[in-house]
């Protein structure tokens, strides 16, 4: 089967409830208090997977601490032309260029309201355990460049009620131009009116509001970024979507032809560059923004390694795409390993934690050796 086959064949399979659900509880070492909102585990999915909100119920009770859907486009549109999707199994990767294939605001507008009951965590979370709903955001191909802030305005006013976060997504390489958005100028524009019609919803509901980037930025890209963040209070960063780059290991032997194919690569492949642009960007930002972790995470220590670099919570697509719902409860118990080992009794206590310096950072080896010598 083709990749976009068989992806539409597990969301069709979701959508009808066939997929595994997770009964036991979330380990509470692994919980995570962000923005009011509490995520039972910071392994989120990120978006791409439910792109029209089909899945999400199934997806939520999988286990993931949060399912981001999207990216949604203001009106419905077919994406780019098949195929768009190349799998690479022998380096858990995928290059794709879909092209924000979506069925516009309303359809998926139509089918969160449906789902009313599991769509607000925050008012379900005890009865379900299920964590947070995030909306992924996007432009419509034909919106031009300069008119592209009011295709996230409409998202926001379409969508945001219906969310308990939302996300801007500039950084998918297969709409043209969309990257130029994270110039700090477009930024500090897109993200003001963004937040602006955040403020302006209904009935108090204020969800926070994401910016998702790129991992193909210079030091001096991210300095404009997190500038822009820091000024516009935007409330947090989701680092990374695919990359444009075609490693040479990667696409030497066995799938040099892919490497003219046009589209985002994902999964292990990315794992170094998004963690690094994170890093760089925790490092600027220092905690007054939270960050979101994505690339190529496939286990346990991956997670761990965003964490320490600076993310607050984590996200994956491609390694579940691979392998499928048991990579989530694995995950989990991997991670808790990582805390246990560096003796950690919460998740947060290791967040940024590669970042500590002098005496902090003294007490942290300290707590980490004593730790793994079994004290
Ligand atoms: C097939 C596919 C479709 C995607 N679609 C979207 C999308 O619509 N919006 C978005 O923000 N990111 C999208 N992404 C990017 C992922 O959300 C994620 O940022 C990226 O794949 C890196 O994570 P991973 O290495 O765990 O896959 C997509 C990724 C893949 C592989």
């Amino acid at each position: 089967m083709d990749a976009e086959t068989a992806h539409n064949v597990g969301i069709a399979l979701m959508e009808r409830g066939i997929a595994p659900a997770e009964s036991r509880r979330d380990d509470p070492a692994l919980r995570v208090e962000r923005w009011g909102l509490t995520f039972p585990n910071p392994i989120g999915l990120a978006a791409g997977f439910d792109k029209d909100a089909r899945a999400f119920p199934a997806l939520r009770a999988m286990g993931f601490g949060s399912v981001e859907i999207g990216s949604v486009t203001p009106r419905p549109q077919p994406g780019n032309a098949k195929p768009r999707v190349f799998r690479l199994p022998n380096e858990r990767a995928v290059v794709n260029r879909y092209g924000f294939n979506s069925e516009g605001h309303d359809a998926a507008a139509a089918r969160l309201a449906s789902n009313v009951p599991q769509v607000h965590a925050a008012v379900d979370r005890d009865l379900t355990g299920y964590g947070p709903l995030g909306v992924n955001l996007g432009k419509n191909k034909t919106t031009p460049e300069d008119d592209a802030v009011e295709d996230y305005v409409e998202g926001v006013r379409a969508l945001g009620r219906r969310a308990d976060y939302l996300v801007v997504n500039v950084s998918s390489p297969n709409t043209p131009g969309l990257r130029n958005l994270q110039s700090k100028r477009h930024l500090t524009r897109l993200l003001t009116r963004v937040l602006r019609a955040r403020d302006a919803l209904p009935d108090g509901h204020r969800p926070p509001v994401l910016l998702k980037i790129a991992p193909d930025l210079t030091e001096d890209d991210v300095k404009q970024i997190a500038a822009a963040a820091l000024s516009t209070r935007v409330d947090g960063v989701v680092v990374s979507n695919t990359t444009v780059a075609r490693p040479d290991d990667v696409f030497d032997g066995e799938y040099a032809h892919l490497r003219d194919e046009a589209g985002g690569l994902s999964g292990a492949p990315l794992f170094e560059s998004s963690t690094e642009v994170l890093r760089e960007l925790y490092a600027r930002t220092r905690g007054k923004v939270t960050l979101v972790g994505c690339g190529g995470v496939s286990d346990g220590e991956d997670a761990y390694e965003k964490i320490r670099a600076g993310a607050s919570l984590v996200q994956l697509y491609t390694a579940f795409a691979y392998e499928g719902p048991a990579i989530v409860p694995r995950l989990k118990e991997e991670l808790k390993a990582c805390l246990e080992r560096d003796g950690y009794d919460f998740i947060e206590e290791a967040v940024g934690a590669d970042h500590l310096t002098g005496k902090a950072k003294a007490a942290d080896e300290e707590r980490r050796k004593h730790a793994r010598s079994g004290w």
